[in-house]
Order: structure tokens, then C-alpha cells, then sequence
């Protein structure tokens, strides 16, 4: 059988990263896919871009890795900011390789993936970059979620809302927190949020990944060195909320 992690939403925080890697290995996975935002709201894009190459087996493109390519208009003031910063730093000259490299990887990351009987985006199954499919869609918006299901086979893997859960055809959404990270996948097609690595929001402030084996969803949660983030956030003199909302997991 299949056992497979997917992280998602990284979001540039490398002491978050770095803790989920290391839980990984501990549980003998070496299937990795990672559902997109490597970048974005954290210090470290280029160690994040480094560590994904090397170790995913695929990675797709988040709306954050999308807004490198210069569409910086269609962020928030909070969001925009930090990927002007993010995209100068990783924007290549003409001779700096490692730039070049990490660069093309952004730009060429693909929007879904199929692999394992299974379809993967960041965002929705319609809309893969840009998406939400919200926590609330099953009684505010059930025509938008018959339209996303009618586009699947089966189960899709998402990540972008950064709440870890999943959505049946019941349209109800299964949230996964303390005391309820392992469930059951039911027959048929679901969508599934592997929540966030580098920027919970759900009010647990450890980082989120999901482990796939068969029908179990175990959403795995990782404490890390929050501080350390803070620390580098503020150093690279990015927006202090940044380092705020970590310690809150919002
Ligand atoms: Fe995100």
C-alpha cells in the first residue's frame, strides 16, 4: 500500500521545515509531495526552495509562488510586501547559478499533479492556484462544491486555506484536531487539506502535514522553534503581525 506524506504551505519558515523533515524520516516516509507555497510571509525562501528540490517528488504552484511571476496586484498590502521582498532576493542576475536554479524551479512548478490514484493542487480542482475551497462551503455554498466535485474522480489533495480537515460528499466539513488528527477516508470523492507547515491557521501553532496510507489521513503535528522564526523575521525586517500570528497559529 501507498504511504505518503504531503506538506503544503511552508511559507519560507525553515525551523517549521525543518521539524516536519525530521518527523519524516522518524516515520520511515520517503514518498513526499508538496502542495505548493514554499514562499511567502517567512525569511528563508531560498533554504525552503533548497529543501523541497531536493527532498519532494513533487511540488506544485501556491498562489505565493504564482505572485513571484509578477502579479503582485492581486495581494493583499500584507502578503504583497513580503513577496516584493521575496522576489528580489530570489529574482537571478546573470551569473548566479544557485539563483537560476532555484528560480526556474518557482516558475516551472506545475499546477496539478496525478499520481497514486489521486489528483493534487494548492487551491481547488477548478481553479488550482487560486481557489479557496473554504471549511463553510457546504451549507454557504453547495453549487460551488458540486461543480468541484463533478471535476473529480476521487480523492484530491489540497492545501491553500491552511486548515487541515476534509471535506465528503456529505459536504460536510471533517475538521482534524487534537484528539481527532487520524480519520477514515469514506468511499467515493473527497477533497483533503493538508494543512500548513509554516503558517498555521487553526489555532495550533505546531506545524501541519498529513501522512496518506490506504484509506487512513493521519494530519501529523510538529512542535517547532516558533521563537527562531520570530527571531528572523523580525531580522529581515519584515512586518512584525508576521511574527505574531505564529505564536498563535492564526
Ligand atoms: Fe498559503
Amino acid at each position: 500500500m501507498n504511504r505518503y506524506a504531503l506538506i503544503s504551505d511552508i511559507h519560507a519558515n525553515l525551523p517549521a521545515l525543518e521539524a516536519v523533515f525530521a518527523r519524516i524520516e522518524e516515520l520511515g516516509i520517503t514518498e513526499i509531495g508538496c502542495l505548493g507555497d514554499v514562499v511567502g510571509y517567512g525569511p528563508d525562501p531560498e533554504a525552503c526552495i533548497d529543501l523541497v528540490m531536493e527532498r519532494c517528488r513533487f511540488t506544485l504552484k501556491g498562489n505565493h509562488d504564482w505572485g513571484l511571476e509578477g502579479r503582485l496586484h492581486e495581494f493583499n498590502t500584507l502578503a504583497r510586501e513580503v513577496l516584493e521582498w521575496t522576489r528580489k532576493r530570489l529574482k537571478p542576475g546573470l551569473l548566479q547559478s544557485p539563483k537560476k536554479q532555484r528560480w526556474r524551479f518557482l516558475m516551472e512548478l506545475p499546477e496539478r499533479h496525478e499520481e497514486w490514484g489521486a489528483l493534487f493542487v494548492h487551491g481547488s480542482p477548478r481553479d488550482p492556484i487560486k481557489e479557496y475551497v473554504m471549511r463553510s462551503d457546504g451549507f454557504l455554498n453547495p453549487e460551488k462544491l458540486l461543480d468541484l466535485f463533478s471535476r473529480i474522480e476521487g480523492r484530491c489533495f489540497l492545501g491553500h486555506t491552511h486548515w487541515p480537515g476534509f471535506t465528503g460528499e456529505d459536504f460536510r466539513f471533517h475538521q482534524a484536531v487534537n484528539g481527532n488528527l487520524e480519520m477514515r477516508l469514506p468511499e467515493g470523492r473527497c477533497l483533503v487539506n493538508a494543512g500548513s507547515v509554516g503558517q498555521p491557521r487553526d489555532g495550533d501553532p505546531r506545524a501541519c502535514f498529513l501522512v496518506v496510507e490506504g484509506n487512513r489521513l493521519t494530519w501529523e503535528r510538529v512542535p517547532y522553534d516558533v521563537a527562531e522564526t520570530q527571531r528572523r523575521i523580525m531580522e529581515a525586517g519584515l512586518n512584525p503581525y508576521l511574527a505574531e500570528r505564529l505564536r498563535k497559529g492564526r
